[in-house]
């Protein structure tokens, strides 16, 4: 049985689904009840890793933990060794945990320093151990959604500024497979789509999908940070609008692992924009 934390979200959601279409027993974990059906051989379990005790029946049985830390978590100050010592207390054997690519390119960011510690845990734990480690991903579009919706207009920061923005669906499938088949322990993989794409260019692929011309309005920096103060903390802000607009050339280059894990190439903006369209319409 496999067990995936932040099974409500972009990278969760899929990974339940991948995993119970290869036939695996899936433990799906989230705080709030998820929004979709379960396939077949899932289950739901609520719990909180921020809470690592509430893990238990969670992890009872389970072979394999998919660790996503998010939200309160990120700026809380629980041990992060609690959730593999209680995945190694319970019998798993292998954990996957979704880190992020600014652990290799900006090493001492402080926004990064609660995911730093969670490779650490992982790193020093006794379970087969892989980190992945996502660039941008294409579903931080949805922060344009509602202005797509009633305005036709994306209202964002640094329009002409390029960065290759991965699928989560391929982060899930990467994912999927380390969980469940040998060769990639003490792996840490760095996971990119295809090509570096501007916010304009990821616009125009919205235009292309919805079929109806979107217009771009650039944010300054200051207008960037002043909306984003309304749902993030401030370090995280500063660490994000560093990324989005002064990427490192280590952020903007294409990694090859997602092809060389799923032996095929990684999904483009324009795709994930034509499966997600329902949200832009
Ligand atoms: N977005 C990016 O560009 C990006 C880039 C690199 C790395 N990452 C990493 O990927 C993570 C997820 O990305 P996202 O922004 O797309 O988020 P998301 O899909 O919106 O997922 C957040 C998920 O985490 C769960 N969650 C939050 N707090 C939790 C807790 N204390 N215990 C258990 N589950 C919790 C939520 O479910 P419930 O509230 O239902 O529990 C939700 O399903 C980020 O936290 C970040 O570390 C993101």
């Amino acid at each position: 049985m496999i067990v995936v934390t932040g099974a409500s979200g972009n990278v969760g959601r899929p990974l339940v689904e991948a995993l119970a279409l290869a036939g695996e027993k899936v433990t799906a974990v989230s705080r709030s009840p998820l929004r979709y059906d379960l396939p077949e051989g899932a289950r739901h379990v609520r719990a909180d890793l921020a809470d690592p005790a509430t893990l238990g029946p969670a992890l009872d049985g389970a072979d394999a933990l998919f660790v996503l830390p998010a939200g309160e978590l990120l700026g809380g100050s629980a041990p992060a060794v609690e959730v593999p010592a209680a995945a190694e207390e319970a019998g798993v054997r292998r954990v996957v945990l979704l880190s992020s690519q600014i652990n290799g390119t900006r090493p001492e960011a402080a926004s990064h320093v609660r995911l730093r510690e969670f490779e650490e845990a992982v790193r020093s734990s006794g379970l087969d151990w892989t980190i992945l480690r996502p660039g941008g991903f294409a579903s931080n579009a949805y922060a344009w959604s509602e202005t797509v919706r009633t305005r036709r207009t994306v209202i964002a920061p640094f329009a002409d500024v390029a960065l290759p923005v991965v699928d989560p669906a391929d982060i899930a499938e990467v994912a999927a497979v380390a969980l469940r088949g040998e060769g990639h322990s003490g792996r840490t993989y760095e996971l990119t789509g295809p090509a570096a794409v501007t916010p304009r260019e990821q616009a125009a692929a919205l235009s292309e999908a919805i079929g109806e011309e979107v217009g771009y309005v650039e944010l300054t920096r200051e207008q960037a940070r002043e909306h984003m103060a309304r749902f993030m903390p401030e370090p995280v802000i500063e660490g994000t609008l560093d990324i989005l607009g002064e990427p490192l050339p280590a952020e903007q280059r294409v990694s090859p692992d997602v092809e060389k894990v799923l032996g095929r190439p990684a999904g483009t903006f324009a795709g994930w924009a034509r499966r997600n369209v329902h949200a832009f319409k």
